[in-house]
């Protein structure tokens, strides 16, 4: 296995150019499934997470070639619907091809995604909003065996939870429904909105886009489509966080502004000069203009409120700052994994519960340490860590970070860091 090296302690300057979305690729590359013909997706980020999801698509028969960043899939060859064990245990987010399975074959087995690092991340609303559509769903041997005879049958939808993938599988299952299906309490991530342009190109009536109401019209067949994939706004919300923690002032572009608006006003809050174009973003960290970070309260919340998975890049921040900050994690049960590997670099964390208080440590640094990664966003809290930490950083298991962040050793240094990676 490899791990990441840091020589911390250097201010980011310049710029750096944000990727697809990885949340976005995910839906719309299992969404090729639905149609015959070549499907063509723009701007899909190369990360471990895409290249899992393409195996899995040509398990079920599918063809697919990447040109750059373009993606050719032919949802012509389909003929198989089960999604075997030892892909789905690697990215639970294979759960996605659930939906277009049903809508295309009538059936699906898929191995239940079982937990991860974060939480148990059941996928009970998935199942429960397949069922008002008609179809059986059986857990047997750690399967879900799901099949119906005929058409999905359009039904209406409740989320307990505005669960993103249970909105956008349901989402992509009743595109070919007969009838209509309403989905309430729908999640409303851009993620949401990216599907719903690829669906509706593809000859799918959904009216809602952005709201908690979703209502799709279903339609007969689907036809393939070209699409683009949004910018990610997880990973531009990274690089501004790291920017601002190492005292530094760089543009990150190619981004979408609008998807971040709850950690801009975090970061106005947090003394941060951000300055906000139409495809990019300006930061500055108060450190240039001889000024602290202030510490700011978040609590993670379902879009637009303060996104889960820029929860522990925030906390590495926090632990810079003047103050304490209450750090409320809501949405799941486990996402503190980065607070003791924070701690072994100095910070001072507790946690009670959900809850970490984080005090921040103002006029001293973090200093460099080995520290381990343990899930994806909480690997990118670490690197942000080690960028603004005194002396070197050594990061082990960094496949988590591959996962989700597309040439992240190329993206730093072309910040000015001082990163590569080594054989651990
Ligand atoms: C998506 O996961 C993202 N993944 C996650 O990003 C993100 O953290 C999460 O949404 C929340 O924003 C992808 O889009 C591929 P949920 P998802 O269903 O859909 C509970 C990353 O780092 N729940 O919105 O799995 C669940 O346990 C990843 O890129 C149920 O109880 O999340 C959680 O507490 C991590 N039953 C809450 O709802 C269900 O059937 C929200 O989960 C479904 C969810």
């Amino acid at each position: 296995m490899e791990k990441l090296v840091i020589e911390g302690g250097r201010k980011l300057t310049g710029e750096v150019k944000i990727s697809g979305a990885k949340n976005a690729a995910l839906p719309l590359i299992a969404a090729t499934l639905l149609a015959e013909g070549v499907h063509v997706l723009n701007n899909v980020p190369d990360l471990r997470d895409t290249r899992t999801i393409l195996r899995l698509l040509e398990s079920l028969g599918l063809t697919w070639k990447r040109e750059g960043d373009a993606l050719y899939i032919d949802g012509t060859g389909l003929r198989y619907s089960e999604a075997s064990y030892d892909l789905v245990k690697t990215m639970r987010a294979s759960v996605l091809v659930l939906g277009p399975l049903l809508a295309r074959l009538g059936k699906a087995k898929v191995s239940m995604p079982g937990g991860c690092a974060i939480g148990a991340r059941p996928i009970n609303f998935h199942l429960t909003g397949f069922e008002q559509l008609g179809v059986t769903c059986d857990l047997e041997h750690g399967y879900v065996d799901a099949r119906i005879e005929g058409r999905l049958q359009g039904g209406t939808v409740y989320f307990d939870i505005p669960s993103v993938t249970g909105t956008e599988n349901l989402l992509m299952a009743a595109s070919l429904a007969e009838g209509t299906t309403v989905i309430k309490n729908a999640a409303r991530e851009p993620e949401i909105g990216n599907l719903i342009d690829m669906l509706t190109a593809m000859g799918a009536r959904i009216e809602g886009r952005d709201t908690a109401q979703l209502v799709i019209r279903g339609v007969k067949t689907l036809h393939a489509a070209t699409s683009r994939i949004i910018p990610d706004r997880i990973e531009a919300g990274t690089y501004a966080i790291a920017i601002a923690a190492t005292g530094g002032e760089a543009v990150v572009k190619g981004c979408d502004p609008a998807h971040l608006p709850a950690l801009l006003g975090k970061m106005h809050s947090a003394g941060v000069a951000v300055d906000a174009g139409t495809d990019s973003l300006s930061i500055q960290s108060p450190v240039c203009r001889g000024e602290r970070i202030a510490a700011v309260d978040v609590t993670t919340m379902p879009y637009p409120g303060y996104p889960t998975d820029l929860q522990a890049q925030f906390m590495a921040l926090m632990t810079l700052a003047t103050g304490v900050s209450v750090i409320h994690e809501t949405i799941f049960e486990n996402r503190f994994m980065h607070v003791a590997e924070l701690q072994r670099m100095g910070a001072d964390i507790k946690i009670d519960g959900r809850i970490a208080m984080v005090k921040g440590l103002a006029e001293t640094d973090l200093f460099g340490a080995q520290v381990m990664a343990t899930d994806l966003r909480a690997s990118s809290s670490l690197v942000i860590a080690g960028l603004a930490a005194v002396g070197r950083t050594d990061i082990s298991r960094i496949y988590h970070l591959e996962r989700g962040y597309e040439d992240m050793v190329g993206k730093l240094t072309g910040l000015g860091a001082n990163v590569w990676k080594e054989d651990e």
